[in-house]
């Protein structure tokens, strides 16, 4: 999720097939990963942190908008219930325990402090400890030993409350894919960086991609690599987009929009940040210059506008599996381009838009909202091949969304990249 400025400064099983089945010639880490169906998920792993015997995998963000890697640590105190920036809510609540690091054999905690603040410092955390230890993807290729990540225990949510403090949902933990940049908002723990550096990868590379989708009111299931590559992925050619650089996170420049035929150049010179931690994507069309209304005429009826976002004129069961919006990203050579085709059913995340519940049966608002911001979250990563490279920056997109649900490594099509090689 987008980082802020701060204002003072398993299955066994499976891991044995894919061991026997993947021959790597290179060091590689793979972790599956899903998207769940609801409003405001986002893309996430199933990690279990150090090796307590009794040691449970936590639900943890992969966020390509920021950098840093935290999880809870023991005695955490969220508070909440003020709406508004930087004042202390009336409410507060204790985070279950979740990294046992007491009991956990190959923790090595030290005195380090951290202070992370996410969505416009509506979000900010702070610890007094790094714990280095062992984390195991569900469904992985195997334990990730002497892995760094901050324990936060401390966190304040802006998130209104009328006083009598019912409760808040919170992420368990934050593992940020965002490339390191030399301002304070990626000081670390970095675990990109610290793959790299302990030789758990050979090159600094990392890509993601969802399955097919299965129906609206399902989960996305899909994966992400780190130092390798499975081109049974994506469909089309994989082609480099120029990276635009700029705050933490990916930025790429605005596409084309593609709808029902007809072609939008949004009028907001904007770059966009692809974003796995946000729930939703944030398209920059001008509803002053009439950009906005010649987009939904466009449409001949099928979205519309409507409470604030973009909407399916029509159940959400009804959206055509075929109708879907096209993305055009002009390439890194003048002569290549890429668009990625999301399917619009794909935006029906159990939207909280509604204006009142008679209107579900008639209209279907989707995680889509047209803004002067450019944003690619979660539910552009549904059809998305996405390969991101530390090591020189580059930055390559492809049509995902095209293997079968569930699917797992594919043997004949995945390469372990040795140092010096990338996709
Ligand atoms: C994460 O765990 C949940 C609960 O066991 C499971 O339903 C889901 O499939 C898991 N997801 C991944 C990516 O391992
Ligand atoms: C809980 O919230 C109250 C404010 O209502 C605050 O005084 C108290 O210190 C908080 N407790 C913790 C442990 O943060
Ligand atoms: C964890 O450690 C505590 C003492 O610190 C002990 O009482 C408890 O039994 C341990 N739990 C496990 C599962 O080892
Ligand atoms: C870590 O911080 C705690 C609490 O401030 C302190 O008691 C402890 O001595 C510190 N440890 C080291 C190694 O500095
Ligand atoms: C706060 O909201 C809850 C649920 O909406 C309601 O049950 C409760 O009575 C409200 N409390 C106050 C003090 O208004
Ligand atoms: C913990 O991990 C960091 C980052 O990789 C590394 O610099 C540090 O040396 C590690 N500490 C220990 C005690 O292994
Ligand atoms: C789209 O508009 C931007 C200015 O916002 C311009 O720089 C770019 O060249 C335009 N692209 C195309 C393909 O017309
Ligand atoms: C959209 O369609 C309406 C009615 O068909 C028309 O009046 C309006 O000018 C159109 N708007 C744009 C921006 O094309
Ligand atoms: C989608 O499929 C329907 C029938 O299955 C067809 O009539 C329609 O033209 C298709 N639309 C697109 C955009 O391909
Ligand atoms: C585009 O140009 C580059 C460099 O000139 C070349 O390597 C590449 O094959 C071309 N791509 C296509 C799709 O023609
Ligand atoms: C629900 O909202 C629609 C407008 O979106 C309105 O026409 C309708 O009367 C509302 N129904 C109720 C029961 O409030």
């Amino acid at each position: 999720m987008k980082s802020s400025l701060l204002l003072a400064s398993s299955l066994s099983t499976l891991v044995s097939s894919l061991s026997s089945e993947i021959a790597a010639d290179a060091p590689f880490h793979y972790i599956p990963i899903d998207y769940n169906y609801g409003y405001n998920e986002r893309v996430t792993a199933n990690l279990t942190y150090g090796t307590a015997s009794d040691a449970q995998p936590v639900r943890t963000v992969l966020d390509t908008g920021s950098a840093n890697f935290w999880v809870w640590g023991p005695d955490a105190v969220i508070n909440y219930g003020s709406q508004y920036l930087g004042f202390t809510g009336p409410c507060n609540t204790s985070v279950p325990l979740e990294y046992d690091l007491l009991n956990s054999t190959t923790a090595v905690v030290t005195n380090h402090s951290s202070y992370y603040s996410y969505g416009g410092n509506s979000k900010i955390l702070s610890g007094t400890q790094y714990s280095n230890d062992t984390i195991t993807a569900s469904g992985g290729n195997g334990a990730i030993s002497n892995t760094q990540f901050a324990l936060a225990t401390h966190g304040q949510l802006r998130q209104y409350d009328n006083g009598s403090c019912l409760g808040t949902t919170y992420d368990l933990a934050i593992l940020g894919l965002a490339p390191y940049t030399t301002d304070l908002y990626t000081a670390g723990p970095l675990f990109r960086q610290t793959l790299y550096e302990t030789g758990a990868v050979a090159a600094r590379t990392v890509v993601m991609w969802f399955n097919q989708a299965v129906r609206v009111g399902e989960k996305f299931t899909g994966g992400a690599l780190f130092g390798a590559i499975d081109t049974s992925k994506f469909t089309g050619p994989l082609v480099r987009v120029p990276n635009a650089g700029g705050a933490v996170g990916l930025y790429v420049h605005k596409p084309l929009i593609k709808i029902n035929g007809k072609t939008f150049n949004t009028s907001y010179a904007t770059d966009c940040l692809v974003d796995s931690g946000t729930h939703a994507d944030s398209l920059p069309f001008s509803y002053t210059d009439n950009q906005e209304s010649a987009f939904y005429n466009a449409t001949n009826g099928m979205l519309m506008a409507y409470n604030g976002v973009v909407a399916y004129n029509g159940p959400c069961s009804a959206i055509p599996a075929n109708y879907s919006i096209g993305y055009e990203f002009a390439g890194v050579n003048a002569n290549e381009s890429i668009t990625i085709n999301v399917p619009i059913r794909n935006y029906a995340r159990s939207s909280s838009s509604y204006a009142n519940a008679s209107d579900a049966a008639t209209v279907c608002p989707l995680n889509m909202d047209l803004t002067s911001d450019c944003i690619f979250g979660a539910t552009f990563f549904t059809a998305l091949f996405l390969a991101h490279d530390e090591g020189d920056g580059s930055i390559a997109f492809a049509q995902g969304g095209v293997a079968s649900d569930g699917s797992e490594l594919n043997a004949a099509s995945f390469r372990a990249f040795g140092a010096g090689e990338s996709f």
